[in-house]
């Protein structure tokens, strides 16, 4: 039985709404039967189908894969926390990440982030974290290295990777944004 979540899920946005299908829980299922020894090593692949189909990992997403897993809350909550992949509240339609580390930052990934900024109307400061439009539109936030400095700046728009992102390629990407 897990225990309920009590600390920890401050900067979630809530419980993800939506139903729970038969054919995600079927999913589920053929996911954990893939390892036999120890089902708790299909805590990575769930919580991948729940951000897939809510499109975030709030406490509703942690209690039901402890549930199906038999673990507790905060073992899948620890994980959801520490890959930065996982998100904990919901992003916008277009979710653009900028690579910060060195090659980029030295690149100019600082200008292309603050056009990309302006050009998506986004007030908050970026020491923030993740910055969502009011509209649900755009997000945007900083990451660690994308794995191509040799081609910085680097910019990934959901699962579109992006070279050279320079002030005007940075408003070509946005303007694709359809
Ligand atoms: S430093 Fe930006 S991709 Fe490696």
């Amino acid at each position: 039985m897990s225990v309920p979540l009590q600390a920890g899920t401050e900067n979630c946005a809530g419980p993800e709404t939506g139903e729970i299908t038969p054919a995600m829980d079927q999913q589920a299922d053929e996911l954990i039967a893939r390892y036999p020894v120890s089902s708790r090593s299909a805590v990575l692949p769930l919580l991948h189908l729940w951000q897939e189909t809510f499109g975030y990992i709030g406490p509703r997403g942690v209690e039901w894969i402890a549930e199906k897993l038999s673990l507790q809350a905060i073992q899948v909550l620890e994980l959801v926390t520490f890959y930065p992949w996982f998100r904990q509240r919901p992003y916008g339609r277009f979710h653009f990440r900028v690579c910060r580390t060195l090659s980029c930052a030295l690149g100019g990934s600082g200008k292309t982030f603050a056009a990309l900024q302006k050009l998506m109307g986004l007030k908050a400061d970026v020491h923030e974290g993740t910055m969502v439009s009011e509209d649900g539109r755009f997000s945007l936030e900083y990451s660690e290295c994308l794995a191509s400095c040799g081609t910085a700046p680097v910019v990934l728009c959901n699962d579109d990777f992006h070279e050279k992102v320079d002030e005007k390629r940075a408003a070509e990407l946005v303007a694709g944004c359809k």
